[in-house]
């Protein structure tokens, strides 16, 4: 069967600013270690499913995080709770190295990252496998002509349901109104109870680059909790 998913559109930046030898060095001697296998077409063109426990080999709850951007939140949570293992995805290579930069300072163990689309994780994956997920200060497409760009809508969310456990938690947080509004919307359809909706950040929050540069524009952050409803 063909596979129409190679053909998907990423609208994102894959590279910013020239990467500093520094970080030139994190990514040729650290990111085979802590890449996610088997998800990448060059590794896997068949699509087929690998088993999420093979991943780390632990067996612990295993948690998402969607565009962690420079990785200030994934690090920490990795570091906050090594009962878990997170699996973060970026397809910006600039914040790729800065996260590698992070981890060497952190020595965290349960940190594995795929450098592309969450789309191609989802493609590999079971169904019901995160405890958790995290959507940070998603990529805001403000046009209304590009709002089908955003990751909340049905195409994104059914596939973050489908591979989450009934009563995992889901969070987002954003400072665009309309995303917010558009969240309130879209994520129920796809399966999520709403548990909290808030300007307060959940007690373990770390706050992330684009947040603090929304604060600094004098933007408000807004919190939202879901629950993935039993199936
Ligand atoms: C506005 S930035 C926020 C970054 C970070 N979460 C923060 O709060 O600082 C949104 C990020 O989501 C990433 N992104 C967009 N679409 C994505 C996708 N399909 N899969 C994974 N990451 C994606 C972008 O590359 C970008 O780095």
């Amino acid at each position: 069967m063909e596979d129409k998913t190679q053909f998907r559109n990423f609208y994102g930046r894959v590279r910013g600013k020239t990467l500093r030898n520094s970080q030139k060095t994190y990514l040729a001697d650290d990111l085979g270690a802590v890449q996610l296998r088997g998800v990448s077409r060059d590794e896997n063109p068949e699509r087929a499913k690998i088993d999420p426990k093979a991943i780390f080999g632990t067996g612990k709850p295993l948690w998402l995080e969607v565009g962690f951007g420079g990785g200030e939140h994934l690090v920490h949570m990795a570091a906050r709770y090594p009962q878990i293992d997170i699996i973060g995805c970026e397809p910006f290579v600039n914040g790729v190295a800065m996260l590698l930069g992070k981890l060497r300072a952190a020595g965290v163990e349960n940190l594995r990252l795929y450098p592309g689309d969450v789309r191609d994780v989802f493609d590999v994956l079971p169904d019901q496998v995160f405890a958790k997920a995290f959507l940070n200060y998603p990529d805001p497409w403000p046009k209304a002509r590009h709002h089908k760009r955003r990751f909340v809508n049905q195409g994104y969310l059914t596939e973050l349901a489908r591979t989450m456990q009934p009563g995992a938690e889901f969070r987002i947080a954003s400072d665009i109104p309309d995303y917010i509004r558009q969240s309130r919307e879209e994520v129920p359809q796809a399966g999520f109870d709403r548990i909290n909706d808030s300007p307060t950040a959940w007690d373990d929050w770390f706050s992330t680059r684009y947040e603090q540069k929304a604060l600094r524009e004098g933007r408000v952050p807004h919190y939202l909790t879901y629950r993935r409803a039993a199936a």
